[in-house]
């Protein structure tokens, strides 16, 4: 077999670079092939959501399961309309308040979307990206675009093209860099389909800012069972994982840092601390980094963060805890998906 060959990375920091960055990827899309493209939560892999075997190109490039379904990302309320068998008062809501943004909304899918893309199901996941290339690509498609997350099932989401060009460089031909990721985690999956609605998968869009707009609706409880019927794969507890062993402390001062380490028997070298508020300052571990702390600038350097300790060689990532409080809800989803509890 011949080795895979280097994809090429299109840039898009000038006018005229975004336009042939949005041609160049249209085309692609438009012969039926996937493309590696930045969204404002993180980069998703494209193809036409319309077209059965450019979906399933998507799935065999990340190797995901089939079970699993996929995310459809559109440009306006219009093309949104087209996707769903039914446009809820609730969805008119939740998309004059949140869209273009991080929101995706699963309502009862229209014929037009194949089954590939819903893993067989009734129901689909629509969402109105706010990144202005992902935006401007939607529209010279004048299709809607399936897309998940740009990397390999089961691993860390990317938030820029480097991520990707190092996890599925061989698998994707294009990339499209867009810039780092603005939001930085996935988008808040909230089902429509029941009642109240019920947030799937919670992101910076937390469930009491859902609730101020339509009312009711039940937020996410994180469980290590997946014993229940899977509503959304992406509850998975082993999703979003980085390659080193990722474990959540809370200490009070560096002494007690040091304390918890020793009694896990890890070796201060090879553990890597990333942390927001009691920054430890003696050289013994690995590495240090500090992140922001508020909610909205941590999230953003989340996962770029992780991608950089698995790039060092880290075998263990200490995290910090981030702070209580439902504007944290995704990232403290996101952390323990990635530690695996
Ligand atoms: O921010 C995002 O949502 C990114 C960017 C690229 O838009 N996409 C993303 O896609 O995170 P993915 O495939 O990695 O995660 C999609 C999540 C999965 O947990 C999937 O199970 C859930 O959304 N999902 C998609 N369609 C669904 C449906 N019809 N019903 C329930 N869950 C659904
Ligand atoms: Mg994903």
């Amino acid at each position: 077999m011949n080795p895979p060959q280097a994809p090429e990375i299109l840039p898009t920091h000038t006018p005229e670079l975004f336009d042939s960055a949005v041609k160049r990827a249209a085309a692609e899309l438009r012969g039926g092939g996937v493309v590696a493209v930045p969204t404002e939560t993180v980069y998703g892999l494209a193809g036409n959501a319309l077209d059965a075997d450019a979906v399933a190109r998507i799935f065999a490039a990340k190797g995901r399961p089939a079970h699993n379904p996929v995310i459809v990302h559109v440009a306006s309320i219009e093309m949104a309309r087209r996707c769903v068998a039914s446009w809820t008062l609730e969805a008119q809501r939740l998309a004059s308040a949140f869209w273009p943004g991080p929101l995706t909304m699963v309502l009862p899918k229209s014929a037009e979307v194949p089954g590939v893309v819903t893993a067989g199901g009734d129901t689909v996941g629509v969402r109105w990206p706010s990144h202005p290339f992902m935006q401007a690509l939607i529209r010279e498609c004048g299709f809607p675009l399936a897309a998940p997350s740009a990397n390999p099932s089961n691993e860390l989401s990317p938030t820029s093209a480097a991520h990707v060009a190092r996890s599925l460089g061989g698998r994707v031909r294009l990339i499209v860099d867009g810039g780092g990721s603005q939001v930085g985690i996935e988008s808040t999956v909230v089902d429509l389909t029941c009642k109240p609605a019920r947030v799937l998968r919670p992101g910076m869009i937390h469930a009491s800012a859902l609730a101020a707009v339509i009312g009711e609706v039940s937020g996410f409880e994180f469980r290590v069972s997946s014993s229940e019927v899977l509503r959304s794969p992406g509850q998975l507890q082993t999703h979003y994982s980085p390659k080193a062993r990722l474990i959540i402390m809370s200490w009070a001062d560096e002494a007690e840092l040091h304390r918890l380490i020793v009694t896990r028997r890890l070796a201060m070298g090879e553990v890597f601390v990333v942390a927001h508020s009691h920054i430890p300052l003696s050289g013994e571990f690995g590495r240090v980094s500090v992140v922001p702390h508020d909610a909205e600038a941590f999230a953003r350097a989340l996962y770029a963060e992780l991608h950089a300790c698995d790039e060092a060689g880290a075998k263990f990532i200490v995290v910090e805890a981030p702070p209580e409080g439902p504007e944290w809800d995704g990232i403290r989803d996101r952390l323990r998906r990635a530690a695996g509890r």
